[in-house]
């Protein structure tokens, strides 16, 4: 038995035969034994706690593949200091390296392929880091994209982006670790995998073809919080319909560059307009054409103008209409826009305070200023309450200096410049041309913050829904 057990184990002393092979054997081992016990939790899946993933998807490689590593560098560092320790049988020892190799290389594959698909989970770039993504991990589980993971978007198909992202995902630790990285993340992402790659993995340019209905609830600041609405009919085309927003941007052959100076891309001096080859430069009256050409040119492409596709944060105002119409906030409560409005535009330390302040201080205004009522809709000012709060933590995060308005959304021009920033009729090419503003190229206007439109109630579609 003893002789059985020395001959097993004669190979491991071999190898450990010098200090750093010993580590490394140990290493491998315990890396190994730990990754066993494991096992269980990981084929149930229920590696999701992000702790628990960096544990087992980043400590126990490390220590296993670093324990790998040691083995031959103490074989090779002990054969030149001519202590090569001779096995007795070379056949066993041979099959001994087989077998573990084969057993490591199992293992190791397994480590590897769980850990890449951990690591592109949702989970797990929302939630290891938890402060630093927590806007965007909020934002992105209340957003049309909430089924698409972070890393199709940012990361997108192909292994150079793969590489890419996980050098910059080293130096991001890195950034975390010692706390110098900016808050709140800054916005644009300059190195963005260009968006046409991605988003057109799932989105087809040429497909959206039809003008699309929106209709936009809004609610004056007075006692009846009174409510109009505006009613658009958005041409967004690319398809059968005309060229439409984006056909003219995206079109077959067309392309359209612009130059900026500003990293936050919201003043845009230089625009060129290049269809079938033909190139057209069109200047903003501020500007000086010589000096705009200096600047760092883009091509445009979706994110120019869909900033926020999937973590979308909101502003006060619109975020209560919506819930106005919705039904979150009742619009019989008297002023209560303007309460709304005042409640989350304050600013408060973390979110407890918040909703403890918030809710505090729209009870005492309705029991101060309107006491009979206060008593009779108990709970709807308690859901306004509720609703508030949820908005003022979906939307702000001190802890990131993310506050309203920081993540500018950059599709309309009514709360950023938006569409504005070349389309103000300013931009003029030589040939006098202007990009235009006209109020019917981008959107049919069929109300505007109009009582009961009669387009709503001819397409069967008033009242609040
Ligand atoms: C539908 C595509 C999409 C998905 C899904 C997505 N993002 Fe983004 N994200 C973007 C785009 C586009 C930008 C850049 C906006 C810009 O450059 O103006 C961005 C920017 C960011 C930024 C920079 C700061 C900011 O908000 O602009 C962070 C951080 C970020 N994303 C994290 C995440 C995380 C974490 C997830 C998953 C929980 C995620 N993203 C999911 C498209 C996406
Ligand atoms: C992995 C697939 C996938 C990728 C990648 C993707 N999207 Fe989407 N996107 C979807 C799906 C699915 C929906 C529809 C969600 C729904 O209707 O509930 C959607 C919806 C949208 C909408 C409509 C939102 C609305 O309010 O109705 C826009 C705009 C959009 N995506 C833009 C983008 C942009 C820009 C990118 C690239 C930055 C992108 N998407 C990347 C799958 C994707
Ligand atoms: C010039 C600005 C602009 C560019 C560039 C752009 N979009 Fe859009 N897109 C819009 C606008 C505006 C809408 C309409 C939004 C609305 O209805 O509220 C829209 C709507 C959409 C929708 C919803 C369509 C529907 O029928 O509801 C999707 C999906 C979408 N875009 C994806 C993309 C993708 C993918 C790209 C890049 C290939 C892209 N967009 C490039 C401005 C743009
Ligand atoms: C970087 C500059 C830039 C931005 C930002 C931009 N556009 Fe454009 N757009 C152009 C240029 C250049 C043209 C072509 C010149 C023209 O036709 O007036 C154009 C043309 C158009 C056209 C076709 C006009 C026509 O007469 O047929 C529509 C529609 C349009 N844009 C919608 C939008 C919408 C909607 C947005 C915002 C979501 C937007 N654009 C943002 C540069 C821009
Ligand atoms: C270059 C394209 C473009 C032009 C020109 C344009 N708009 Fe818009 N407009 C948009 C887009 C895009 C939206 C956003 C739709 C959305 O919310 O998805 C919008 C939204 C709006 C809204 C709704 C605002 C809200 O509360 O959300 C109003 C009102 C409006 N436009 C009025 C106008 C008027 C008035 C003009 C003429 C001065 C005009 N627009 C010119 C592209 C344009």
């Amino acid at each position: 038995m003893k002789q059985i057990l020395s001959r097993l184990l004669e190979p491991i002393a071999l190898l450990a035969s010098n200090w750093i092979g010993s580590l490394g054997v140990l290493l491998t081992t315990s890396g190994g034994v730990l990754w066993l016990f494991m096992l269980p939790t990981l084929l149930r899946g229920e590696a999701d706690n992000p702790y628990l993933g960096i544990l087992t998807f980043m400590i126990l490689p490390g220590i296993f593949f670093g324990g790998l590593a040691l083995i031959p560098i103490g074989w090779w560092l002990a054969r030149r200091g001519g202590r090569v320790p001779q096995p007795r049988s070379l056949r066993s020892f041979a099959i001994f390296l087989g077998v573990t190799t084969a057993a490591n290389l199992l293992i190791g594959s397994l480590f590897t392929y769980r850990a890449i698909h951990h690591m592109e989970s949702v989970q797990f770039c929302g939630q290891t880091c938890h402060t630093v993504m927590e806007p965007e991990f909020v934002a992105h589980s209340n957003s049309p994209h909430s089924r698409v993971s972070c890393t199709e978007c940012h990361i997108g198909e192909g292994a150079s982006w793969f590489v890419k992202s996980k050098l910059s995902g080293v130096r991001q630790v890195f950034a975390v670790v010692l706390n110098t990285y900016s808050k709140p993340i800054p916005t644009p992402v300059h190195n963005l995998r260009p968006a046409r790659e991605t988003c057109e993995q799932c989105h087809w340019p040429q497909k959206y073809g039809a003008d699309r209905l929106r209709r936009i609830a809004t609610y004056a600041e007075d006692e009846t919080n009174t409510r109009g609405d505006t009613v658009l009919l958005m041409h967004i085309g690319g398809g059968g319909s005309g060229p439409g927003i984006h056909g003219a941007h995206l079109g077959e052959g067309v392309a359209i560059h612009y130059r900026t100076g500003d990293e936050k891309r919201l003043t845009i001096p230089w625009v060129e307009l290049e269809k079938n080859g033909k190139k057209e430069v069109f200047v903003a009256s501020t500007a000086k054409a010589e000096e705009a050409e200096k600047l760092e040119m883009r091509t445009m492409d979706c994110v120019d103008c869909h900033t926020r596709p999937s973590h979308t944060f909101d502003l006060p105002e619109r975020a209560i209409n919506w819930q106005m119409d919705r039904g979150g906030i009742s619009p019989a409560l008297p002023f209560v826009k303007k309460q709304a409005v005042e409640l989350l535009k304050a600013s408060y330390p973390n979110s407890a305070e918040a909703t403890r302040q918030i809710t505090d201080k729209l009870k005492a205004f309705y029991k101060d200023k309107y006491p009979e009522l206060a008593k009779a809709k108990v709970a709807d000012i308690d859901k306004a309450a509720d609703t508030l709060a949820s908005i003022w933590k979906r939307n702000v995060f001190p802890a990131m200096n993310v506050t309203w308005g920081a993540y500018p959304n950059q599709i309309g021009h009514t709360d950023f410049p938006g569409c504005f920033r070349c389309h103000d009729a300013d931009h003029t090419s030589k040939a006098g041309n202007t990009i235009q503003q006209d109020c019917n190229t981008c959107h049919k206007l069929l109300a505007m913050e109009e009582a009961n439109p009669k387009v709503l109630a001819d397409l069967g579609l008033t009242g609040g829904q």
